[in-house]
């Protein structure tokens, strides 16, 4: 298939385009580098020995979005653009839900003229809000998100849900990723987080590598097996794959999978995973509990294992040592 990735510069989508080349699919990519870089495609490129036709655009820019369809003639759209920061979020509302509907809005219009009808959602195991129950299944309650990120996630997942009623030849495939952390096993490519990093892993690997003095470990007190939170994350190699997974997936309508490990992990597991496979030491200390953070949060992956036929298979200590590989190689991203 030939598959037009927006945001594919990005770090989830630069990791999708090499495991799509190793299916055999084609890839365009459509990015605007607001939080990426075009060196992550460059890099791309000499994983796969292959040039990658890369646009760079606005998904919101329909004129652009028309030609692009025009001269490429895809199959399949793989949708990873938009903001993600969850703390910016609450101080740019506005900016986050025009930014996040108002493109994924324009890209529908574009494919409708273009005649594409399978469509491949970034979502987020965030709609979940505070879940009811772990495992999380995917029918499981959504809404009462934390933040305006969340909400463009729900939000985004209704208006494609409503999509596929008026159409009834669109193939939508919502998956909710989990904590998606590592890189690619060749250090090339990874994550490059803008500024101080809100997340934990990119956290734990610049103060490994000095750039940050150290961790805070946001709460002891949460009812877990050491009081720190949990979370499913998963190698983001396994999260590329996934995508290659759903292109698959032949069903009409909306599809929602979770894409996950299934196994939570707490930020104590995390850095002493990180410390023992690196043999690097991450300072750390525990302070307050961050407000809006969950105890624990982990995945039931069946529904992808039975219909998608996927399955997380790299460990923890693949995903730390990928993790440090990518950061050690890269201190400063993809700047030189
Ligand atoms: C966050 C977002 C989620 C988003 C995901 C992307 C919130 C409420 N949720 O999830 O919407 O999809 O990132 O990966 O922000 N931690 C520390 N110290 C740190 C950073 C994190 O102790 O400096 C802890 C957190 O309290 C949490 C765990 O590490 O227990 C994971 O945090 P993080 O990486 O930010 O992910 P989530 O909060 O799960």
């Amino acid at each position: 298939m030939k598959v037009l990735l927006t945001g594919g510069a990005g770090y989830i989508g630069s990791h999708t385009i090499v495991e799509m080349h190793e299916a055999g699919h084609d890839v365009v990519v459509v990015d605007n580098f607001f939080n990426s870089s075009p060196k992550s495609v460059e890099r791309v490129e000499k994983i796969i020995g292959k040039r990658v036709p890369l646009y760079e655009a606005d998904v919101a820019d329909e004129a652009a979005m028309d030609r692009i369809f025009a001269a490429e003639q895809v199959d399949a759209v793989v949708h990873f653009a938009g903001y993600k920061a969850v703390g910016e979020s609450v101080r740019k509302p506005l900016e986050y839900y025009a930014n996040n509907i108002d493109s994924t809005l324009s890209l529908l219009r574009s494919m409708k003229k273009a005649g594409v009808k399978k469509l491949i959602f970034s979502s987020s195991a965030t709609v979940y809000g505070t879940p009811d129950k772990c495992p999380i299944t995917e029918d499981s309650p959504t809404g009462h998100c934390s933040n305006p990120y969340g909400w463009t996630k729900y939000m985004i997942e209704q208006i494609l849900r409503d999509y596929c009623v008026s159409d009834s030849d669109m193939q939508v495939i919502l998956l909710r990723y989990f904590n998606p952390v590592g890189a690619h096993k060749s250090g090339m490519i990874g994550e490059m987080p803008n500024g101080i990093p809100n997340n934990l892993m990119p956290y734990i690997t610049q103060v490994a590598v000095g750039k940050l003095k150290e961790l805070s470990v946001f709460g002891s007190d949460y009812p877990t097996h050491d009081g720190t939170g949990v979370r499913d994350y998963i190698h983001v190699v396994d999260l590329a794959r996934g995508h290659v997974a759903a292109l698959n997936y032949r069903e009409k309508g909306a599809a929602v999978f979770n894409l996950g490990t299934g196994t939570g992990y707490s930020v104590l597991d995390m850095v002493k995973t990180f410390s023992r496979v690196n043999g690097v030491p991450v300072a750390y200390r525990i302070t307050d509990r961050r407000p809006g953070d969950i105890a624990t949060c982990y995945a039931d992956p069946a529904k992808a294992k039975a219909e998608l036929g996927w399955e997380a298979e790299h460990t923890l200590e693949d995903m730390v040592r990928d993790s440090w590989n990518w950061q050690s190689k890269n201190p400063n991203g993809y700047e030189e």
